[in-house]
């Protein structure tokens, strides 16, 4: 049974703040994923939790005993990471036998222990191989596997996929859930990629610069974001977000351009209700929610600047015209648009959403 807490944990180098007032809670068997942009704090998490970098304050806590004091190697965590670090003289075998030689594990029991877990992995062929002879996938089971072998309370795992082909990821992220399925132990995995996020956590905890924008499910995160930053990370491509000034119930300034408002009873009440003429927003519109050949609420001109063929969609860059403030559109309808073409596209209020311009947080009308 393994609970993680982390409770106001703050973390500067020198005087630079690196993490601030970090706060979260796994309960026992949850995968959490940690995601963000490079630079974002997410390794410093893991490494303190892990124990081989100090908080300047704040605590972590393993099933209710706050272990800031504990050395690494007493924390029972196991971690794995992107460059997978195996020792390259040894074999397969003894690369996974290594972690149970250090605890002085009988050799019986450590034999038993690499073949049960190099066959849930899927390497067991490979024992008497070096790492040089794998490929970048297998070498990353046997990483996964030495940290498995040790069977600890908790595993940090910190961008493991990144090294691997896009193929090889897709696949090795199914595995490792239904590994994270079978061990039922306790995971936090860091990435980067929001696609990696939304697909692999059952709770998503969101970085920027040293601190939680959000944290929720992925469904939460993708169509609940608590303000412009998750918006606009999350998303493939993310959300497209607009200054917004009302002017009045039928005029409002879009990226600065008047425009007139068009076919707009909902519109229209909602400014009334909530008083909003003269107010300034950010409009958040998701790629997919803007419609061509529609006239509702605001209908915006605009130039393509390209399209990409993602399969069954297609995704068209545009900018706004006279404002030149670039966006994208999201259709599944075949695409007769070509590069240039002049387009109007519509945003329906009641699929928009709106931000406070300062604090860039989400308001809800
Ligand atoms: N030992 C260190 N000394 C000084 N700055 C550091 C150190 N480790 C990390 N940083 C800085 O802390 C910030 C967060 O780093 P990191 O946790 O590695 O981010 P991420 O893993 O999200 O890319 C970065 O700006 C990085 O330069
Ligand atoms: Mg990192």
């Amino acid at each position: 049974m393994t609970k993680l807490q982390i409770k106001n944990l703050y973390k500067n180098f020198e005087s630079t703040k690196i993490l601030e007032d970090i706060n979260l809670k796994i309960e026992d068997g949850e995968f959490v994923v940690l995601v963000g942009p490079s630079g974002s704090g997410k390794s410093t998490i893991l490494r303190i939790i892990a124990g081989l970098e100090t908080p300047t304050s704040g605590e972590v806590i393993i099933n209710n005993k706050v272990i800031n004091d504990l050395k690494p190697k007493d924390r029972d965590i196991a971690m794995v990471f992107q460059n997978y670090a195996l020792y390259p003289h040894m074999n397969i075998y003894d690369n996974l036998a290594f972690p149970l030689k250090m605890k002085h594990v009988e050799k019986t029991k450590i034999e038993k222990s690499v073949n049960d877990t190099s066959s849930m992995l899927g390497i067991q062929h490979y024992l008497k191989k070096k790492p040089k002879e794998l490929s970048g996938g297998e070498r990353q089971r046997v990483a996964l596997g030495r940290a498995i072998i040790r069977e600890p309370q908790l595993f940090l795992m910190d961008e493991p996929l990144s090294n691997l082909d896009a193929k090889l990821r897709t696949q090795m992220r199914a595995e490792l859930l239904k590994l994270h399925k079978s061990l039922s132990s306790t995971v936090i995995y860091v990435t980067h990629d929001q696609i990696e996020a939304l697909t692999m956590g059952n709770k998503i905890a969101i970085l920027n610069h040293g601190k939680i924008q959000q944290l929720g499910t992925p469904d939460e995160i993708y169509n609940d974001p608590a303000n412009t930053f998750v918006a606009g990370f999350i998303g493939n491509p993310g959300m497209n977000l607009f200054t917004l000034e009302i002017i009045s119930n039928t005029k409002v300034l879009f990226q600065e351009t008047p425009i007139e408002l068009t076919n707009t009873s909902h519109f229209q009440e909602l400014i009334k209700k909530n008083n909003l003429t003269n107010k300034k927003f950010i409009l958040g519109i998701r790629p997919e929610h803007l419609l061509l050949n529609e006239e509702k609420d605001i209908t915006l001109s605009a130039n393509i600047d390209l399209i990409e063929m993602l399969g069954n969609e297609f995704l068209i860059y545009a900018n706004v015209r006279n404002s030149g403030s670039n966006f994208s559109i999201k259709v599944t309808d075949k695409c007769n648009l070509k590069r240039n073409d002049k387009i109007k596209v519509t945003i329906d209020i009641k699929k928009a959403y709106f931000f406070d311009e300062k604090t860039q947080k989400r308001i809800y009308f």
